[in-house]
């Protein structure tokens, strides 16, 4: 069924909650209404995005255009041996329902994934990553429609552009496509991923499927807020990476700065910790603030704007760069 709306809010359906309102909200639950919405002519003159759960996004003003949202579910086993299972997944489906399935079912990969807010569709458009593992790790294809073509594609992994928090799925300008379904491949034999942080340590010695997930789950509750609770997008800058020459000057500057190796040679920074450094850590400024347990966190008090929002990340911006010469870049994408 095809499900379209004028004039609503979308104060629940993004994570800052935002009174925003949409100028129409269109929901689907199959490829053909899809198929019917981006063939139409009204749509294809509108401003149009697509949306999951909006747990990465702000809104800057009222949308002015259509906000998708789909509504395609179901996950099913697509093939399996004795060592793997593909597991075909809607991209409507809650991201976290699907991890909750995975480990009932007794397949490892995307534990470390647990509790992350959003739907399969924005989880492989933005390859969301926590704990060491990123969902391109699992990704065996990825099912969407061309915007251009209105055709279905099946990429391959190798074919959608993954890089932290990146692919090709995050351009929709010069490649517009919108994700139907998402192709997992787990596996049935114990393997772990438990060098990130204290991940090990609160594990102990004989980890299973469950007991990652529910350390994963307490470890981002003592960390993050509770969007239903506190609105917030989750990490609001991408951690920046820096070239092995640069690190060094900052490191003999900064002997206390922490840091992950990146690919090529180069080095991750943790941002929360850079911000931190320039004194915003629990800082508030009316309706905003830099969440106390964790300084990569925005967080709405209740009655900001997107504009107040993006003021204090500016700010931040400004401090880090002045002080450290590194440039912060948004995780959170900005709708305007
Ligand atoms: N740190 C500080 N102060 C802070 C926060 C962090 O000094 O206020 C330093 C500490 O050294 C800490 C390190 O930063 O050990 C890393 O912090 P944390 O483990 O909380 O992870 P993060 O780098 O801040 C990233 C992801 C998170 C993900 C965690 C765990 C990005 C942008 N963020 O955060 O993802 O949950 O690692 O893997 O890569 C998200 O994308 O929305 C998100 C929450």
């Amino acid at each position: 069924m095809l499900k379209i709306q004028q004039n609503i809010s979308l104060a629940q359906r993004n994570t800052f909650h935002l009174p925003v309102k949409t100028r129409w909200f269109m929901e689907y639950e199959n490829e053909e209404d899809l198929g019917k919405i981006l063939r139409d002519e009204y749509f294809q003159e509108c401003l149009s995005i697509h949306i999951g759960q909006g747990s990465n996004l702000l809104f800057l003003n009222d949308y002015n255009g259509i906000v998708l949202h789909s509504r395609i579910g179901g996950m099913e086993i697509t093939s399996e041996d004795e060592e793997t299972v593909i597991l075909r997944v809607g991209a409507g489906c809650v991201w976290d329902e699907v991890v909750a399935y995975a480990v009932s079912q007794g397949w490892y990969g995307i534990e470390n994934l647990s509790a992350i807010p959003g739907e399969m569709g924005a989880a492989a458009v933005q390859n969301i990553g926590a704990y060491g593992v990123e969902l391109k790790d699992v990704v065996e294809s990825v099912e969407a429609y061309n915007q251009l073509t209105f055709e279905k594609q099946i990429y391959p992994a190798e074919a959608c552009g993954y890089g932290y928090r990146e692919s090709r799925f995050k351009n929709p300008h010069e490649d517009p496509h919108i994700i139907t379904q998402v192709n997992l491949r787990l596996s049935k034999r114990p393997h772990f991923t438990l060098e990130y942080g204290q991940l090990r340590e609160r594990v102990g010695e004989k980890p299973t499927l469950e007991g990652v997930r529910e350390a994963v789950i307490a470890i981002r509750r003592e960390k993050l807020p509770d969007p239903a609770v506190l609105g917030n997008a989750g990490s609001y800058f991408k951690n920046p990476v820096v070239g092995a020459e640069q690190f060094r000057r900052l490191q003999t500057q900064y002997p206390a700065m922490p840091s992950y190796p990146a690919e090529e040679g180069k080095v991750k920074i943790p941002a929360g910790w850079l911000i931190e450094q320039c004194g915003y850590k629990g800082k508030r400024e009316g309706e905003v603030g830099v969440y106390e347990k964790q300084a990569l966190v925005l967080v709405n008090y209740g009655g900001a704007t997107g504009d107040e929002i993006a003021l204090l990340a500016e700010s931040i911006r400004t401090a880090v760069q002045e002080r450290f010469g590194i440039e912060l870049m948004p995780e959170v994408k900005y709708i305007v």
